[in-house]
């Protein structure tokens, strides 16, 4: 029988790479850059499978015509780059990774927390600078993290997992925003508390961490009425999609001293990041970093590859989301 035909749009580490050309007609990205919108819809027209990341914005257009594309087995857990109605009207599988990515995407929002509130990266721009003149008092001084209010919204595995960090390694004390309720039990292991409403919750926390998913439900969450609603003091970080936050709307609360520091790893038009924050000290800019090490990027792909074995094999893939 014909291996099916499946296309990967980025490099991926060498040994899924491996484990995908041992099982299937496989099409690899060895120039790593990214396709064109034109190339996408040209490859639903080639190839059964499509393994794409969220450089790939999947619109409705790949799916026009009758493509010969069966499944798109998305590399991440996030899939709001894909049209996923128009996946399911075309008939289209479509699966994500989840869980093998929680504690390395909950180890970036610690970080962030941690950089912002301790002015980390200031500090690492004063030294490299050659400016630093020493030790003093007075210098850099940040707002202490451990004992600190810190608001969760989402909380799905990424946010338990920050929960657990942040509660049991810096003494936060955790409250939680969650479309439904979170178990008791859930709730108990990271001595967190659940708030009804988003608006709650805001004027409350010392921190405020976002984990819920992007797309349109959640475009703009955190905007100008939001921000107004937090402390002077408090912290945003947003690990979760770049979308959730309006990053105009952020500089302008940045500006006028609504919000005390932001850290974020995700832009609303990925890799371009609104101007204004460029060049605020009190913003940490990491390009993405969630998932970035050796041992999830390896079994992002393993999983991704276990989604495509169980479909071709005629089962129901562990991580279908459409
Ligand atoms: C994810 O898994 O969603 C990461 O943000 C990469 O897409």
């Amino acid at each position: 029988m014909a291996r099916a035909k499946v296309l990967v749009t980025r490099a991926w580490p060498a040994e899924v790479e491996a484990r995908l050309a041992a099982g299937y007609d496989v099409t690899l990205n060895t120039s790593d850059t990214a396709l064109t919108p034109a190339e996408l819809v040209a490859a639903a027209a080639d190839y059964d499978a499509i393994l794409p990341t969220v450089t790939d914005r999947i619109g409705a257009e790949v799916f026009a015509g009758a493509p010969r594309l069966r499944i798109l087995g998305n590399y991440g857990v996030g899939f709001s780059h894909i049209a996923t109605d128009a996946a399911r009207a075309a008939g289209v599988v479509v699966t994500n990774t989840p869980d093998v990515l929680s504690d390395c995407t909950a180890d970036i929002a610690m970080t962030l927390i941690l950089m912002a509130a301790r002015r980390a990266g200031e500090g690492e721009r004063l030294v490299r600078s050659g400016q630093w003149t020493g030790w003093r008092p007075t210098q850099l001084v940040g707002r202490k993290v451990s004992g600190a209010v810190l608001g969760i919204v989402g909380f799905g595995r990424i946010g338990q997992a920050l929960a657990r960090r942040a509660h049991h390694g810096f003494g936060m004390r955790v409250l939680v925003q969650n479309r439904s309720a979170v178990a008791p039990e859930v709730l108990a292991a990271c001595g967190a508390e659940q708030v009804g409403t988003l608006d709650d919750l805001l004027p409350k926390v010392d921190v405020l961490s976002l984990h819920c998913p992007g797309g349109a439900a959640n475009r703009h969450l955190i905007g100008a009425a939001a921000l107004g609603r937090m402390k002077p003091d408090a912290i945003l970080v947003n690990t979760a999609r770049g979308e959730v936050v309006d990053e105009g709307a952020l500089a302008e609360a940045l500006a006028a001293g609504q919000i005390a520091a932001a850290g974020l790893d995700v832009y609303e038009a990925e890799p371009r990041v609104t101007p204004a924050l460029m060049g605020m000290e009190n913003v940490v800019l990491l390009p993405h970093l969630g998932s970035a090490t050796h041992e999830t990027r390896a079994a992002m792909g393993h999983r991704v590859v276990d989604n495509l074995d169980a479909f071709f094999a005629g089962k129901n893939p562990p991580d279908r989301v459409v």
